[in-house]
Parts: C-alpha cells; structure tokens; sequence
C-alpha cells in the first residue's frame, strides 16, 4: 500500500481503496494539494475538531464517497447530504474493499457549527485495505495502546508527536513500542508555532525502544508493506 501525508494528520492511503485520513486541507499550512485534485473513495475521521473533520464534508460530496467516523460524525453528514456510516469503540464496518475499526483516543472533540459546538468523542482508526494502518487521531499516551497493537497487528503507525495537545516525542516514542508496528510515522507537528517538535528526536527516542520511525515530508509519497 502506499501513503502520502498531506501534513498535520492527513493522509491518503492508497490500499484496496483510495482513503483519506483527517482531511484537513482548508487552512493547514503543510498541505500543497487542492480539494479539488483529492480523488478518494472512503473519507474517515478520527474527531470533530476542525484540524481533523476538516473538509471532509465537502471531500466526501465531491468524490461521491462514504465517509467513515464515530456515530454522532456520521448523522451529522447524513444531515450534510454526505453518504455515511457510523462506527463506535471495538466495532468497525467494511466499506468497499477496507475495514475500518475505531479504538479508542484520549483527547477532547467538538464540532464547530457556526454558533453552537457539538461534544462528540474523540477516537482513532484502525484501517485494513492491503496492509493495517493505526492512525491514533489526537491521543495522550495510554498503555492500551498495548491492547491495540495485540488486536490488529499494524503494519504503519500513524502518531502525533506535536505536544500541547496530543502525545510529544517522548510519550509518542514510548507508544511506538507498545503498539508494536512495522514502522512509525509522525504526524500533527510543525503545522502551527505551538505545536513545534523535533521529528529526529522521536526518531532517536522511539529507536533506542526498537521501534523503526520513517519520517515522511509533506506532500511526500511512500510505499509501505
Ligand atoms: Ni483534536
Ligand atoms: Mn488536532
């Protein structure tokens, strides 16, 4: 399978489907591409927060996708006109040729109407379509993280290693351990001043665990097995 970061917590996954992950284009500073140019057949989402549900509303209508998230996400586009289908913890749902299964994630999660904010509840994604990618959505670290890793066997861990809100370098290292992954991949740092984090010392700590770290650009494009 191959993934490309489109910065932040992004990405497309190119395994039995085209996926894009947090499809936050709209005002991330990382990401060079247009929604216009994004042709994908699954939009999921690991929360409500406008870095993470980002465009995906309008993503998701442009390509004629199913949009992937947690139940509340997923009656919220059906309202939207959007094709949804609404996941919760330990469950998940085939779509096309990929499953979706939705972990947990420690974090808080709204949805921003123009004026009042849905709470929703923050989760992460396990997606299966040729190999098993764990994006860990925005996440503290928690030793369940052990738990998902014995559950699903990723391939590719996604983690977010920016501090302030999520995990830093220190904390993402340790959950690259627990999870156990083929390989680890960076992601929702350097986007904006607070959450600034240096990739190479995730890297450096993550390897003296035994966990082999990638660190991909954005834009960059990699395959993965
Ligand atoms: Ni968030
Ligand atoms: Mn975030």
């Amino acid at each position: 399978m191959k993934l490309k970061w489109l910065g932040h917590s992004c990405f497309i996954i190119e395994g039995n489907d085209r996926i894009i992950v947090d499809p936050f284009i709209t005002g991330n500073p990382l990401c060079k591409e247009k929604i216009e140019d994004i042709e994908v057949d699954i939009v999921a989402v690991t929360h409500g927060h406008g870095d993470h549900l980002g465009d995906g509303i309008e993503i998701a209508k442009r390509n004629n996708a199913k949009l992937v998230a947690i139940h509340e996400i997923a009656q919220y586009a059906i309202k939207k006109g959007v094709d949804a289908e609404g996941i919760n913890m330990g469950g998940g749902v085939k779509v096309k040729n990929t499953e979706i299964y939705m972990t947990p994630a420690w974090h808080s999660s709204g949805l921003d109407e123009t004026d009042f904010s849905i709470s929703t509840t923050p989760a992460g994604l396990v997606i299966k379509s040729g190999g098993v990618v764990y994006h860990a959505g925005d996440t503290c670290l928690f030793s369940d993280m052990k738990l998902i890793g014995e559950l699903y066997k990723p391939d590719v861990a996604l983690l977010p290693i920016g501090g302030r809100y999520t995990m830093d370098v220190k904390q993402a290292a340790m959950a690259a351990e627990w999870i156990g992954a083929k390989i680890n991949i960076p992601m929702h740092y350097n986007t904006f001043d607070l959450i600034k984090a240096d990739a190479m010392e995730f890297k450096r700590l993550a390897e003296q665990r035994g966990a082999k770290v990638i660190i991909i650009e954005p834009g960059e494009e990699i395959e993965v097995k």
